[in-house]
């Protein structure tokens, strides 16, 4: 095993091992972005980019655990359903620690990118005609019948490592300003990480290294195609009510049954946070200023910026406060849209002439 002391398994002390199947994960950017400060008006605003893990997404900070957990426990065969990054990650972990893997995707509804990752790490890919809550429920048939081991963030040990997003923001920050952020906003599709993120806090507050006061708002936004959590929040709800038809760019997230609803819902309302559905047309918005800050991102991501500025614009998050959203994946794995965002390439002609008079120079 590696990866001892490095990126997430310096936080080794919060989690079930000294060290894990690692590549390694972890220690991830908090950009600055000052023109979307400026423009949404907050204190100061922080953008951790959990794209620039290995495999592009957050997802391999909960492998490292689970996959290490997986090859302990001597399973077989590693799962999981997936709108992609899960899948990406699953695949180059499972190569990494000499498994095989099996990934469930919605067919027609995952970003080239991700798709691209699970063949070249070899995973076995299927492509189910349903949408990813679909996969995952057919995913976890399979492993109540001990067909798989599986690794979607149903599994507690992938929240165990994804709850170093919340450790290294809080020290990172405190490192820089001396003080905590008041707020985290994150993407939501399974509610995963806003489940990961509670989890840190409370037990940073067990353990005496963060006041009750200090902990951050957790804020939640989803894409306004499929945002049960959304509705689930305004109405005060313990759990969600499943959206059997979604719909977003942002395929990610486009998912209709949060099977971490009941973890995330409390940790929302406990920390004093809130929840927002977003459009496409904000995401892309969205997208097009972080692109605009160097700081390339997939569509779901640009789901947090996109929901600070809605909730600025609503006065639901104050002037005065210090706030980090987190962009969950890169770029690179979603090339079809970020053209649809960004514009497709120029054909022109072979010479200087031609390149001359078709940028309109004299
Ligand atoms: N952002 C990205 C880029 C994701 O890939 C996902 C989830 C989320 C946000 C939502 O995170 O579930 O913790 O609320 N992707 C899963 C997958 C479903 O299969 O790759 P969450």
């Amino acid at each position: 095993f590696q990866g001892q002391g490095r990126g997430v398994w310096r936080y080794h002390a919060a989690l079930p091992f000294e060290n894990g199947v690692s590549l390694p994960e972890g220690d991830t950017p908090l950009h600055r972005a000052p023109s979307i400060r400026d423009a949404a008006g907050v204190r100061s605003l922080r953008i951790k980019h959990e794209g620039m893990n290995p495999t592009g997404s957050f997802k391999d900070r909960g492998m490292t655990v689970g996959v290490r957990v997986a090859k302990e426990l001597g399973v077989g065969r590693l799962a999981c359903a997936s709108t992609g990054n899960t899948s990406a990650a699953l695949a180059a972990y499972g190569a990494r620690g000499g498994m095989q893997t099996l990934v469930l995707l919605p067919a027609g509804k995952v970003a080239a990118g991700k798709i691209a990752q699970a063949a070249l790490h070899d995973a076995r890919i299927l492509e189910v005609d349903g949408n990813f809550d679909d996969c995952l429920d057919i995913v976890q048939d399979l492993a109540r019948r001990g067909e798989v081991y599986l690794l979607n963030s149903l599994n507690p040990f992938r929240l165990e490592g994804q709850k170093t997003i919340g450790l290294e923001i809080l020290e990172r920050f405190y490192e820089e300003y001396g003080r905590f952020p008041d707020r985290i906003i994150l993407p939501v599709g399974n509610a995963g990480n806003t489940s990961a993120l509670y989890k840190a806090f409370r037990e940073l507050v067990q353990s005496g290294a963060l006041r009750p006061s200090e902990v951050p708002k957790l804020t939640g936004v989803q894409a306004a195609g499929a945002a049960p959590m959304v509705e689930a929040v305004e109405h005060g709800w313990s759990d969600i009510e499943r959206w059997d038809d979604v719909e977003t760019r942002a395929t990610a997230i486009r998912i209709g049954n949060p099977v971490n609803a009941p973890k995330a819902l409390p940790g929302i309302r406990e920390t004093g946070g809130t929840a927002i559905a977003v459009t496409d047309d904000e995401i892309t918005v969205a997208q097009r200023d972080l692109a605009r800050e160097g700081i390339g991102v997939e569509p779901a991501s640009a789901a947090s910026v996109a929901g600070l500025k809605k909730l600025r614009g609503r006065s639901r998050i104050d002037s005065d406060e210090d706030v980090v959203c987190l962009t969950t994946g890169h770029l690179l794995k979603d090339p079809d849209e970020a053209f649809k965002a960004g514009g497709n390439p120029e054909p022109v002609g072979g010479d200087t002439d031609a390149v001359l008079e078709h940028i309109g120079a004299n």
